[in-house]
């Protein structure tokens, strides 16, 4: 089951939150890749700073483990202001927002995570804090219902979501800012793995660092975790150094793959490629017989292998590539049997 995976880019359990923490750059001089973002981001941070101003609400969009809260975390330190955190599914009721919101002080940034996950009522009650920096709240029922319209501080709401498709128009408008987190190249990769080594005082060669990042899905997050799982495997079966040869020894252990794929992500394509002859299949028979949920598939599986070309999302449902049936040493179905099939 995906909950147990160490290649998925979210479901972050509490320890590893710690570690988390530990891991994460606190300002953008530290914070490596996405060198168009971040200096997008640098000359907005500097215009807020030099006019004293709060920055615009920001929308950041993109696969999960790939550092948004992270980067609202460097933007809450950059401003030297305040950062509140919460996500969509957790605000149920809008006096659970009511609270939140005017408690902000001026600058403030309120962080929603998962923001396409807000309930509509939800969406409703945040237009006009967005937009005018006020809330309209409903008291008591019936005849004796009154809206009462509470002034807000200035602040800067923050989301993130890695479905931008699933925001409303409206919502999607109230945003200034918009940042699209893209997958990392592996040399990025490579340099977060040995600054976070340095960190977790392990020594690891280059090449190691290198074989890890090729193996992380162009995702920090599991980067990180890797890298962790290596460093074990260092201590228990080694010195604790960690060579090229250890790495990969570690993560065949751990069945991932040269190209970072896991159990879970070589089903997904066996079964398009074997079961349904290459595809199209649509994505609910796909979680119906990986006994998956949908929204794991769509949001943890699907991204990195669509990015290395090995299904293609089509209207009728997906495919499997004939570069992901040689990775996988699967014959790829042939034309002839796809149109008898289909
Ligand atoms: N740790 C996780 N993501 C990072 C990044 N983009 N830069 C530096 N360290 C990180």
């Amino acid at each position: 089951m995906a909950r147990e995976r160490i290649v998925t880019g979210n479901e972050i359990t509490p320890e590893e939150d710690q570690v988390f923490i530990t891991l994460r750059p606190d300002s953008l001089s530290e914070y490596i890749g996405q060198n168009e973002l971040r200096d997008k981001l640098e000359v907005t941070l500097e215009a807020a700073r030099q006019r004293g101003e709060a920055i615009e609400h920001v929308l950041f969009y993109g696969p999960p483990g790939l550092g948004k809260t992270t980067l609202a975390h460097i933007i809450a330190n950059e401003m030297g202001t305040r950062l509140v955190a919460t996500a969509g599914p957790a605000l149920q009721r809008t006096g659970d927002l009511m609270g939140i919101l005017t408690n902000l002080n001026e600058g403030d940034i309120l962080f929603i995570d998962e923001i396409h996950r807000l309930s509509p009522v939800i969406e409703e009650f945040i237009y006009p804090a967005m937009e005018d920096f006020k809330v309209d709240f409903v008291v008591d029922k019936g005849a004796f219902a009154k809206v009462i319209n509470v002034p807000l501080k200035k602040f800067t709401l923050i989301g993130a979501t890695t479905r931008a498709g699933l925001l409303s128009a409206p919502l999607r408008d109230r945003f200034g800012l918009y940042y699209h987190v893209d997958f990392y190249p592996a040399e990025d990769l490579a340099r977060i793995i040995i600054r976070s080594a340095r960190i977790l005082n392990t020594s690891i060669q280059p090449e190691a660092a290198q074989a890890i990042a090729e193996r992380s899905r162009g995702t920090p997050r599991i980067a990180n975790r890797l890298l962790r799982r290596v460093r074990d495997y260092a201590d228990v079966k080694s010195d604790g150094e960690i060579t090229e040869e250890l790495a990969c020894k570690a993560l065949d252990a751990e069945g991932i793959d040269s190209l970072g794929l896991d159990n879970l992500d070589r089903k997904l394509l066996q079964i398009i490629i074997d079961y349904y002859k290459g595809g199209p299949v649509g994505i609910e028979a796909l979680g119906a017989t990986l006994n998956e949920e949908v929204d794991t598939l769509v949001d943890m599986v699907e991204p990195y292998l669509l990015k290395i070309g090995f299904i293609q999302r089509t209207k009728r449902g997906r495919m499997a590539s004939a570069e992901a049936a040689r990775h996988l040493g699967l014959n790829f179905p042939g034309k002839d049997t796809q149109q008898r099939l289909f």
